[in-house]
């Protein structure tokens, strides 16, 4: 299926412009910056499928990204959260296009929470897990920018991130380890991916 046609098919600003609930939707969510847009280019193969960018808060809307043909699947790009400069509306706003469409969405089969390796998790990452465990949507934690880091740490975090993947309801017991720009992950990210959509 990666290997076939992905295509962009939309952004939504706002839940009225979500595309028909009509096949099953996996969602990146994560702190911008933490490289949501990247993966989503690397299971896909694709270089410039979803735009991504070194200024924190690029994505803004949901992005909808059709894949097979005909239609299998959808990827959504969630805006990030958590940048220092944020504007309070903008962090407003955010937070009710993410809760209502975790909520809401009975198409969404699983989100995929990414955590920068050479962070950890963050508070504003264990809001989203909580969100996500009230909204009952299984996820799961994937490092990203493992490249970034030296093994030693990157073994550190992963048992951190385990920990914490833990003591969430419906956060998967073991989390992912990748790099967009090597290629660590991508293709257990993909398997993750067929198997959430069943
Ligand atoms: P927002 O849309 O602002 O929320 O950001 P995002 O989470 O979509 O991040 P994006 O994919 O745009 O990546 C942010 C920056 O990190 C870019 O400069 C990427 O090139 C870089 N980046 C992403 N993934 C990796 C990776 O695996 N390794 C390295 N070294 N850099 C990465
Ligand atoms: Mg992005």
């Amino acid at each position: 299926l990666f290997a076939g046609p992905i295509g962009f098919l939309k952004s939504a600003p706002g839940l009225e412009h979500l595309p028909s609930p009509d096949v099953p939707e996996v969602t990146f969510a994560g702190r911008s910056n933490v490289g949501k847009s990247s993966l989503l280019n690397a299971l896909a193969g694709r270089n410039a499928l979803a735009r991504t960018s070194n200024t924190p808060g690029r994505t803004q809307e949901l992005n909808f990204f059709d894949v097979g043909d005909p239609l299998v699947f959808r990827l959504v790009d969630m805006p990030g959260y958590g940048f220092a400069k944020a504007p309070k509306d903008m962090v407003r706003k955010w937070r009710f296009l993410v809760n209502d469409y975790l909520r809401g969405r009975v198409v969404l089969k699983r989100a995929l929470v990414l955590i920068d390796s050479r962070h950890g998790t963050k508070d504003v990452d264990r809001e989203i897990m909580t969100m996500l465990d009230k909204a009952a949507v299984s996820y799961r934690l994937v490092l990203t920018k493992a490249d970034k880091i030296k093994a030693s740490d990157l073994a550190t975090v992963t048992t951190a991130t385990i920990a914490e993947a833990r003591k969430h309801v419906a956060a998967h017991p073991d989390i992912l380890v990748t790099s967009s720009e090597t290629g660590l992950g991508i293709p257990e990210l993909r398997a993750a991916v067929l198997e959430a959509i069943g």
